[in-house]
């Protein structure tokens, strides 16, 4: 199977193991219906992606990596969420659509990124998630450490500080790595750690891709900005630049920055065990990435 034909697979698989699951919760209240909005309104899915590809060649039941796939997807998307809000991006549209608090109101959208976030940890909290009550909490404590003031929020704290401030590329890079790349790292790290089969050695190759796909993905998204369609991204482009972010496209030119995704991409295959056959579907995602259009 092609990779494109693996992306959608996985990707319609995924869209309907959420809907089920949100369906299971609706409760007729606006939150809900918030919350819903925030996962089910579309999304590449690429982080469900990797640890769903992942999972299976490290032969996890379904039934567990699915719970996986589904609690960093909502993590992400209670990211997007806030993202959008008038006090950090101030966005209207995302994935082609209203942004949840233009569509539910600030208040509603804040607390559904809120149960979202806590949502992804209930998930994984469960004794479906895995049986092992060991296993489960350093699951909790990984995506805790990801996702919270050395991680993904402390990441968007200094996105934000960086729209007043000039700082160098090396900052820019280490704000990338916490606001993005460390939720990928999660996805890397999280099904070796649900195999039950993570060695350190092995825990270093899985989270050095995490973090160089990562940083091409946040790379890529400036690029995308600078240069993308609003009507293939699904999101206003040419923001940037505009508000003074920190964006990479202030360091590099679009050709330079798809030399340091190279690099980034090389660093994460040539050098490792698993990732280097051309033939690893790992292997390929990363270098397909860097040319992404949406
Ligand atoms: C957008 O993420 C925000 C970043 C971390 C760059 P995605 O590009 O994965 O967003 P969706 O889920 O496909 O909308
Ligand atoms: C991406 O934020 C990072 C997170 C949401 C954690 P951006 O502000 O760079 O991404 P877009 O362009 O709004 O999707
Ligand atoms: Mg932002
Ligand atoms: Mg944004």
């Amino acid at each position: 199977m092609n990779l494109e034909t693996q992306l959608k697979n996985t990707t319609i698989d995924f869209n309907n193991y959420a809907k089920k699951f949100f369906l299971s919760k609706r409760d007729g209240t606006a939150l809900w219906n918030a919350m819903n909005y925030g996962v089910v309104n579309g999304g590449k899915r690429v982080r469900p992606f990797l640890i769903i590809e992942l999972s299976k060649i490290l032969k996890i039941k379904k039934i567990n990596y699915m719970r996986l796939a589904l609690a960093s997807e909502l993590v992400h998307a209670y990211s997007l969420i806030h993202d959008d809000l008038p006090g950090m991006d101030n966005d209207d549209l995302r994935r082609g659509k209203p942004t949840t608090h233009k569509k539910f109101g600030e208040a509603v959208a804040i607390l559904a990124g809120n149960s979202l976030l806590t949502l992804a940890f209930e998930l994984l909290s469960d004794s479906k998630t895995h049986i092992n009550p060991n296993i489960r909490l350093k699951l909790i404590n990984n995506l805790a450490k990801m996702s919270g003031q050395n991680g993904l929020a402390g990441g968007q704290s200094l996105d934000l500080l960086y729209e007043k401030k000039n700082v160098s590329m090396k900052e820019i890079i280490m704000m990338h790595d916490l606001k993005t790349a460390k939720l990928f790292e999660f996805c890397m790290l999280s099904p070796l750690i649900l195999s039950g089969t993570n060695t350190l050695a092995r825990e270093r190759e899985y989270r050095k891709y995490g973090k160089n796909f990562g940083l091409i993905f946040q790379a890529t998204d400036d690029l995308l900005d600078y240069e993308g369609k609003k009507y293939i991204t699904g999101k206003k482009t040419q923001k940037d630049l505009k508000k003074n972010k920190g964006s990479i496209i202030k360091y590099k030119t679009s050709k330079e920055v798809k030399v340091y995704c190279q690099n980034l991409a090389d660093g994460a295959t040539i050098k490792t065990k698993v990732f280097r056959s051309p033939e690893n579907i790992f292997n390929k995602l990363i270098y397909n990435i860097i040319n992404r259009v949406s």
